[in-house]
């Protein structure tokens, strides 16, 4: 069962399983699919969506909100998380020279607008900043978050990818409390468990939000010896705690953190979905969980 929780001391009730949104431009799905696919995890309880304004080069909040405009009982079911401050790249904005960020108040004004416009709703539960930028006013960026909560368009607001001072920064500016911090957690990528960015977060009792958990699919294709070792381990472990599937064992990794991050689940599959899921009831010890480091760095801690 997947359940739901609170991010954060004061934040918003959110689902401990978010349902990823990257990748819908890539599924190929007409609106009514790309609805009963939002059905489906909805009706498995994972009711949080994540999104981003540039995702498919600015294309799937516009076909997330196609999908949810099909069926208008379902807006007040789920809690929308989306990003903002990344300029890419794009024939859709043919004056920009190179991509960049833009944490302006009026970017990110500019910004949340079009991201209600394309989802087709009224507020964003959840605003994150999408990365950390060096030229971020912490002042102008808590002035436009009360600006945007007044209007109602956002309820929260929190960051992704952001250091622990990059947080504190931000956070010493503002009245209310970031939310979370959307960090990148998987068995090959251990820079927030080693940079103070965890330890933050269980100091607050801020749960973050860990995407890609699976490290984009690499832990299931990759070739090379680092990958190797992982997979032998994790089908180990696997077998250890009668998971059905490494991806299991690896939300199970995932979760063991003491910050309790909310696994971000990328795939569109509803299969993969439900497997998602159903790792919820296993927990690694100790042991399984340095293995599987142990596995992954090559050699044991020190
Ligand atoms: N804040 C940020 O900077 C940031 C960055 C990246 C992502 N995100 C968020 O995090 C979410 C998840 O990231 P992610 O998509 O990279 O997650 P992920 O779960 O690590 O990767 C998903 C990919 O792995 C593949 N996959 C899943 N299970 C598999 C299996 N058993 N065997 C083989 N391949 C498998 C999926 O393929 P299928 O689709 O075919 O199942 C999909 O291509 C995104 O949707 C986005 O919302 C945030």
């Amino acid at each position: 069962m997947v359940e739901r929780v609170l991010v954060s001391p004061g934040g918003p009730e959110l689902s401990e399983l978010i349902q990823g949104y990257w990748r819908v431009s890539e599924w190929d799905l007409t609106p009514q699919q790309r609805l009963t696919l939002l059905k489906q995890h909805l009706e498995r309880e994972i009711s949080t969506v994540d999104h981003a304004d540039i995702y498919g080069d600015y294309s799937c909040e516009q076909l997330f909100g196609e999908a949810l405009k099909l069926d208008k009982s379902i807006r007040s079911r789920i809690e929308v998380v989306t990003k903002c401050n990344i300029k890419l790249l794009s024939e859709k904005y043919p004056n920009r020279s190179v991509k960049h960020y833009d944490s302006s108040a009026q970017h990110i004004r500019h910004s949340v607008d079009n991201s209600l416009a394309r989802l087709g709703i009224e507020h964003i539960e959840v605003l994150l900043l999408h990365r950390p930028d060096a030229l971020m006013d912490a002042d102008e960026v808590a002035s436009v978050f009360l600006e945007l909560q007044k209007a109602g368009k956002v309820k929260h607001l929190g960051v992704s990818n952001f250091t622990p001072r990059q947080f504190e920064l931000l956070q010493s500016r503002l009245s209310s409390s970031l939310v979370t911090n959307q960090v990148e957690i998987n068995p090959i990528n251990f820079n927030v468990a080693e940079d103070g960015t965890l330890d933050q977060l269980q100091q607050y009792r801020i749960r973050p939000m860990a995407w890609s958990c699976l490290a984009g699919g690499k832990i299931f294709s990759g070739s090379d010896a680092q990958i190797l070792r992982l997979r032998t381990t994790l089908e180990m472990v696997k077998e250890e705690i009668g998971a059905n599937s490494i991806d299991q064992v690896i939300y199970a990794w995932v979760r063991r953190f003491p910050s309790k991050p909310l696994a971000i689940v990328g795939s569109g599959n509803i299969k993969r979905i439900e497997s998602a899921i159903e790792s919820l009831k296993f927990n690694l010890n100790n042991e399984q969980w340095y293995k599987i480091w142990t596995a992954s760095r090559g050699r044991e801690v020190p």
